[in-house]
């Protein structure tokens, strides 16, 4: 099968066609990344059924796809870094040898596109032609994931042209796994119950196998731009990070920019597309990317970052106009839906949406909704794929080639207690350490395990391409290399009271904080010592519209009990005694640093002023 005139890349063109002769497609697609190719695919899709279009009045231009209902998420113990050496993984990854691997792969893809049509993406994460982006090809025998990689990449022949004769490409392999014989028909969502998502750092390649959904099959998201782009970084000396990327503008105009790392379900999303409560006029946020990360040092020295993605692949649920109002917008038209409920008017809806559910619901699963079920409407992980550029708070520097500058790194977890709202480290060495013992506590979906803290060191725990320990030595060295370090802090929206109820009033307040952080960092702010770093008193904060919040609550979220902590730092040695062999030095005195400041204090550290 002849590819199109316009890619020339012989080794490419190899790969195709070795790639074919494996997996036997009935046809060869060369993506080029136009409307009109998108439109066709579209339609093909709703033709055979993966797609409904939706309601061309109240959603123009979208979809909504329902998957299998074994093939709902990342499969994260099915997921694998291929290092030639076990060790290299690290032991928070599952491992196996790369050539085995591939054996194994290989057998299943034999034949595996059999009476389908494979696709050749070639895609940019990043801007084109940024020195910051760097390129990929997915195979995939998924129509799905094409026309959802045009949203969350660039793709297509400008890439192409960017990637010339012989440029370097990371190597992206998938395939639903299910090929379909003659006459066979076709099912809505192909899958395969046996699924493998391979990363071959070395090599930088991935093959995935088995899984059509996010981040199992948009190879470029999880698996290229943090899984293998974090192993390129370590080498190359540079950053890719699970983190959001905002910026703050004071009424100053001043324009302050940070990235932030939250694991899964910590509202990431909320916070990159933050509106500011309207009594603090003149504060601005804006949006560069709500996942991923990746940040380079410039010739001043100073870090600056790109989002790599072009689109959000967010959760749906729990979105509404109160809790991310950019979101509802950026959402409002040419967005492809993924195991949401359908309205009988032909639009989508999911928990949270609305207060009320509407009458007449069709479930995820295709059956009509009752609400003394029990059961949701939508997947829990129900998931919207939308344009970045449709977002109302989308920053005009976002497609900026050279990034932008990286002032703050602000990391947080879901924890009831322990973190306080708000703290910034004393230097980038302890700042590294806390990032790299930081956990969350499960939520519902973890059924069994609700409250424990799991470690999630960055926020990428399932997201390292290699060593965690390695990582945080790539950590510190990065910040030797820097003569104005970006200050870091850590956040915690979700501290309970002795009820269990939330002590900050909601997401809508977190631009109090940001404020905090922004004016830190420009050297306006005071703050006060603590264990744990830098914290603001009360009067540090800006009030405005929350007057009735009162400085008992603040004092409750901002306290740094010695006994909580003593018990914290145990369990960073759980993590540590996991890690030990390559452990950073210095975190075995940081570790001994925090612990001697918690034992200075007999019991509790408030934020009375005597005690500072
Ligand atoms: C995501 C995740 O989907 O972090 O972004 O799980
Ligand atoms: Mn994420």
């Amino acid at each position: 099968m002849k590819h199109p005139d316009w890619v020339k890349h012989k080794e490419l063109i190899e790969w195709v066609e070795k790639t074919a002769a494996l997996t036997k497609p009935d046809n060869i697609e060369w993506a080029d990344g136009t409307q009109e190719e998108y439109d066709r695919l579209c339609q093909l899709l709703v033709d055979g059924g993966t797609f409904i279009k939706l309601n061309e009045k109240k959603r123009p231009g979208s979809f909504a796809a329902f998957s299998d209902p074994s093939d709902v998420a990342r499969v994260e113990e099915r997921t694998y870094i291929c290092s030639k050496r076990k060790s290299d993984a690290g032991p928070t990854n599952n491992w196996m040898d790369p050539s085995e691997m591939k054996s194994t792969l290989n057998k299943l893809y034999e034949g595996c596109m059999k009476g389908r049509t494979m696709y050749v993406i070639p895609f940019s994460m990043g801007p084109i032609g940024s020195p910051i982006s760097q390129i990929g090809v997915e195979i995939t025998d998924s129509a799905y994931v094409v026309v959802n990689m045009r949203i969350m990449a660039r793709i297509g022949k400008k890439v192409l042209d960017v990637l010339g004769k012989d440029g370097s490409y990371v190597k992206c392999l998938h395939s639903v796994g299910a090929p379909l014989e003659k006459g066979q028909k076709d099912v809505p969502w192909p899958c395969n119950d046996t699924k493998y998502i391979s990363h071959f750092p070395e090599e930088r390649s991935i093959m995935s196998f088995g899984s059509g959904y996010g981040g199992n099959a948009l190879l470029g998201k999880k698996c290229f731009a943090l899984r293998i782009a974090s192993t390129m970084a370590r080498d190359e000396g540079w950053l890719a990070e699970h983190m959001l990327i905002l910026g703050v503008e004071s009424p100053e105009k001043q324009k302050t920019y940070v990235a932030a790392a939250f694991p899964s379900a910590c509202g990431k999303t909320n916070f990159a597309m933050l509106i500011p409560p309207k009594e603090m006029e003149g504060w601005k946020v804006t949006t560069i990317g709500d996942d991923i990360a990746w940040i380079k040092k410039d010739k001043e020295g100073q870090l600056r970052a790109i989002n790599p993605e072009s689109g959000y692949f967010g959760v749906a649920p729990g979105t509404n106009e109160k809790s991310n109002p950019n979101a509802m917008a950026s959402i409002s038209k040419n967005t492809i839906f993924t195991n949401c409920a359908l309205t009988d008017d032909g639009d989508v809806w999911w928990e949270g949406m609305t207060k009320e559910a509407p009458s007449n619901l069709t479930t995820w699963r295709g059956e009509k909704y009752d609400p003394n079920s029990g059961k949701p409407a939508a997947h829990p992980n129900a998931r919207f794929t939308a344009p970045a550029a449709q977002c109302p708070s989308i920053d005009p520097q976002w497609e900026d080639p050279a990034g932008v500058p990286i002032k703050a790194f602000i990391f947080g977890g879901r924890r009831s207690t322990a973190v306080p709202l708000v703290y910034q480290s004393v230097n980038w060495n302890f700042g590294v350490y806390m990032a790299a013992t930081m956990g969350s506590e499960m939520t519902a979906a973890a059924a069994g395990t609700l409250g424990k803290v799991r470690r999630d060191p960055f926020a990428m725990l399932p997201f390292l391409g290699y060593h965690a320990a390695d990582y945080f030595n790539h950590w510190l060295q990065i910040g030797r290399e820097l003569p104005n370090p970006p200050r870091i802090f850590g956040v915690n929206w979700f501290r309970t009271d002795e009820n269990g109820k939330f002590i900050w009033p909601g997401f809508g307040e977190n631009m109090r904080v940001l404020k905090w952080v922004v004016e830190r960092v420009c050297g306006k702010a005071f703050a006060l010592e603590s264990p744990l770093g830098w914290m603001p008193r009360h009067k540090d904060i800006d009030w405005r519209g929350l007057e009735n919040f009162t400085e008992e609550e603040f004092n409750d979220l901002m306290s740094v009990d010695s006994e909580v902590w003593k018990e914290e730092v145990l369990g960073h040695e759980e993590l540590f005694s996991k890690l030990y062999d390559r452990l950073p030095k210095e975190f075995l005195f940081m570790r001994e640093l925090l612990r001697s400041s918690l034992w200075r204090s007999p019991s509790k550290w408030g934020m009375e002023p005597e005690r500072f």
